[in-house]
């Protein structure tokens, strides 16, 4: 298949690039080589490259979002409707990427949730990732939503990403204990993506690994995984919390998802998350 990836410097785009390079012809594109807000510049390259598929990767972060509300308009709700609008144009699909942040989290320790369940964000990166899914839903019918959450693997500064590295060469780690969600590893997730797009059926998956965790009970979890004692973990980690982190965005609480389309679809349940953490973990000792 001929594949554009979109924000192709990300964590998922980057990702996604590489692996689907090794069966297809992918042309990746960083932000630098296609602004998604740009509707020549987009109009342009599926003009020339003709996609018969598009995974969007771009994004604007939370915080940033909070801060330019206008740009996240942009980036997560105009570009997008871009992108769909395009693939329509010429009959391709589109896979768009969105977040549990569609949700209000609340309350803690409610079921997971699904596509049944109103989006309700509680700022400005949700709503307008929740307006971004809907551009691309009504711009192009043969549409992919695949909303993820906590999304953890190598080449990104993140909390998720390098606890167990820091853990490791026995630096500090902070971790909120009063946030909670599913995590999601970016080669589960795309595995998964793989195979709801080759079943060909369109609408919304909520794509994460098994189970719920705090930041905290990750850090916990990947301490005990390099097999360090509970004293030593203790003394690693410093527990916050959310209220004291200061953050420009209000998170939503508890958004642990589940996915009722791949359950119709006869999809095996998605790994548990210690499960796969052991496995990140494993990897970066090797
Ligand atoms: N990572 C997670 O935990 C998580 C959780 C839930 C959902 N998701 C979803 O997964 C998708 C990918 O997220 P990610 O974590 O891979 O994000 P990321 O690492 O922040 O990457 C996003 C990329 O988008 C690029 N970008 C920003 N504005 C752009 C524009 N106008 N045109 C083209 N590219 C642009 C950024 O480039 P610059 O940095 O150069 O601007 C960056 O390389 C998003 O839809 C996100 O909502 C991620």
């Amino acid at each position: 298949m001929k594949v554009l990836i979109t924000g192709a410097a990300g964590l998922v785009g980057s990702h996604l690039s590489r692996r689907l390079a090794r069966e297809h012809e992918v042309l990746a594109l960083k932000h630098g080589a296609l602004d998604i807000t740009d509707r020549t510049a987009v109009q342009r390259c599926m003009g020339d490259f003709r996609p018969e598929i598009i995974f969007n990767c771009a994004v604007l972060q939370v915080d940033e979002s909070e801060q330019d509300p206008a740009k996240a308009q942009a980036v997560n709700v105009d570009g997008p409707r871009l992108l769909a609008d395009a693939a329509s144009a010429i009959d391709a699909e589109i896979a768009h990427f969105s977040t549990q942040y569609a949700f209000e989290g609340e309350p803690i320790g409610r079921a997971p949730y699904t596509v049944e369940d109103e989006p309700r964000p509680v700022n400005v990166y949700g709503r307008t990732k929740v307006a971004g899914e809907d551009a691309v839903r009504e711009a192009c019918a043969r549409s992919y939503i695949i909303r993820t959450s906590w999304v953890f693997g190598s080449g990104k500064a993140s909390f998720l990403c390098n606890a167990h590295n820091d853990l490791r060469a026995g630096k500090k780690v902070r971790a909120i204990d009063d946030i909670w969600s599913s995590t999601t590893y970016v080669e589960d997730l795309i595995d998964r993506v793989q195979l709801s797009v080759a079943k060909g059926r369109y609408g919304t998956y909520h794509v994460v690994n098994a189970g719920v965790c705090s930041y905290y009970e990750f850090a916990l979890e990947a301490g005990r995984l390099l097999g360090l004692e509970r004293a030593e973990i203790d003394a690693l980690i410093e527990i916050t919390h959310e209220r004291d982190m200061k953050r420009v965005a209000a998170r939503p609480r508890y958004t642990p998802l589940h996915c009722t389309l791949s359950e119709q679809l006869g999809f095996a349940p998605m790994r548990d998350w210690r499960d796969v953490l052991a496995a990140y973990v494993k990897a970066g000792l090797e």
